[in-house]
């Protein structure tokens, strides 16, 4: 099925300069960014973000190194996309991802991931709305 999921490229990403090197590795793959901003998260965006892990012991250094440098988040389609994303990022742990995953070739730790992508497509569609409205999508017509 065609869908949409929520990437983001991680403040350490950014850092190390490797937007254009993930960009590459979605298109390549045949992924479509239909939507994309720049933004330096605060504290409070990153603990909405991660609601869901605000229980996890790792949640306190996550909001914090979430919200420590500007982020890029884009909308990625394509078939499978939510599926796709996951099989180019690799597991969450850069030592556990296949190689030539992005997070097996570029990732330090398994908190300094590179990148997150969404784990479904209900959490997709929240995660979208979470940083865009309908009209900043732009899905290809042609
Ligand atoms: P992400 O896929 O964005 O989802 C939650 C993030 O928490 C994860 O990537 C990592 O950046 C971070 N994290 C830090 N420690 C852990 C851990 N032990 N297990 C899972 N995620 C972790």
């Amino acid at each position: 099925p065609l869908e949409r999921t929520l990437s983001i490229v991680k403040p350490d990403g950014v850092q190390k300069n490797l937007i254009g090197e993930v960009y590459r590795r979605f298109e390549q793959a045949g992924l479509r960014i239909i939507a994309a901003r720049m933004l330096h998260l605060t504290q409070r965006q990153a603990e909405g973000f991660y609601a869901v892990h605000r229980e996890r012991p790792f949640f306190k250094d996550l909001v914090a190194y979430m919200s420590s440098g500007p982020v890029i988040v884009q909308v990625l389609e394509g078939e499978n996309a939510v599926a796709r994303n996951r099989e180019l990022m690799g597991a969450t742990d850069p030592k556990k991802a296949d190689k030539g995953t992005i997070r097996a070739d570029l990732a330090a730790s398994i908190e300094e991931n590179v990148v997150h992508g969404s784990d479904s497509v209900e959490n997709a569609a929240n995660e979208i709305a979470f940083f865009f409205a309908a009209a900043d999508l732009c899905p290809r017509t042609r």
